[in-house]
């Protein structure tokens, strides 16, 4: 039993629409949000222990915090005390996604932690029971979970799938610097302050864009509120943007609240040389959608 080994697999996502609204009194935003889950993974792998901790390896992983503020710890923890479970779990994180990219890394392993704990406690919570236990650790959790295309909305967390017709080839290019998402929707609200904030929503053209696979459709509807207060909290985002598109990309978009920008593609092989020459971490390819958090291969020693 000591040597019980459960890997899970979480992807990252992107937001190809994020609409933001009013800010609600519980200081979040009214979202609308077309999430898709992308090719780029954390892979988690979970063991049996007395306490809950956790150790980050790979990329940036000296970015991402070990103690209790760790949001794969705080899923853990999350778990233990709702299902009344005393025993612990050693987590190891491997990070593939960026890290504070806009990109959902530390929901990805929130939501990994969850069904890996779920796994080797033997908990037993259904897919929906886990999805409200996500949905109090952070607004990306529930989509980190379920994966593929989907629209959120409430402040993100309520999730309707949405069906989508072919893959997406996606270009990421990781400017430098980390942008703090509460600070990206402070910098919203500032630009937003003469404006009259609608309840958000997400345009029908995209939805049926994506039912038919109609690239310069979905080309057409990416749509981020966030890019502009993302922009003016780092201005060569401005910059990468651009040259994306004039390397031929069918569009670009900061993806969420930044500084990830994510280009769509017309083949998976193109690249974009000028991107590449300006990008800090150079360009990672990847399709969507995917699915979200899965276990990859429980491993079962002779203990
Ligand atoms: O839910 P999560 O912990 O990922 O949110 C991080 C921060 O992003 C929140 O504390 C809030 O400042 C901002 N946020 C928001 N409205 C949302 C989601 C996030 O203002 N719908």
């Amino acid at each position: 039993m000591r040597d019980r080994r459960i890997l899970v697999r979480a992807p990252a996502k992107i937001n190809l629409v994020l609409r933001v609204g009013p800010l609600r009194p519980d200081g979040f935003h009214a979202l609308a949000s077309l999430f898709q889950a992308v090719s780029l993974f954390d892979t988690v792998s979970i063991t049996p222990a007395v306490d809950i901790s956790v150790t980050v390896s790979g990329a940036q992983a000296d970015q991402v915090p070990t103690d209790g503020s760790n949001l794969a710890v705080k899923a853990a923890m999350l778990l233990a005390d709702t299902a009344g479970v005393s025993s612990g779990a050693r987590i190891h994180i491997t990070k593939g996604i960026p890290v504070a990219g806009g990109m959902a890394g530390g929901s990805a392993d929130a939501a990994a932690a969850l069904v890996g704990c779920d796994a080797l406690w033997r908990t037993g919570f259904a897919r929906n029971e886990l999805s409200e236990l996500a949905a109090e650790l952070g607004s990306d959790v529930p989509f980190s979970l379920v994966g593929g295309t989907a629209i959120g909305t409430g402040r993100g967390e309520q999730l309707s799938p949405t069906l989508t017709r072919g893959t997406l080839n996606w270009v990421l290019a990781l400017p430098a610097g980390a942008l703090s998402t509460p600070a990206v929707f402070r910098e919203f609200d500032r630009l937003a302050a003469d404006r009259d904030a609608p309840q958000p929503e997400v345009a029908p053209a995209i939805i049926s864009a994506l039912r038919t696979g109609d690239l310069a459709g979905i080309a057409a509807g990416l749509a981020n509120d966030l890019q502009e207060p993302a922009i003016r909290m780092q201005p060569d985002l401005a910059e990468t943007l651009r040259r994306g598109l004039d390397d031929g990309a069918m569009a670009a978009i900061v993806s969420g609240s930044g500084p990830t920008v994510a280009f769509l593609q017309d083949s998976p092989d193109r690249d974009l040389p000028s991107v590449k020459s300006a990008s800090v971490r150079g360009l990672m390819h990847c399709h969507g959608p995917v699915p979200g958090a899965r276990l990859v291969e429980p491993v079962f020693g002779p203990g």
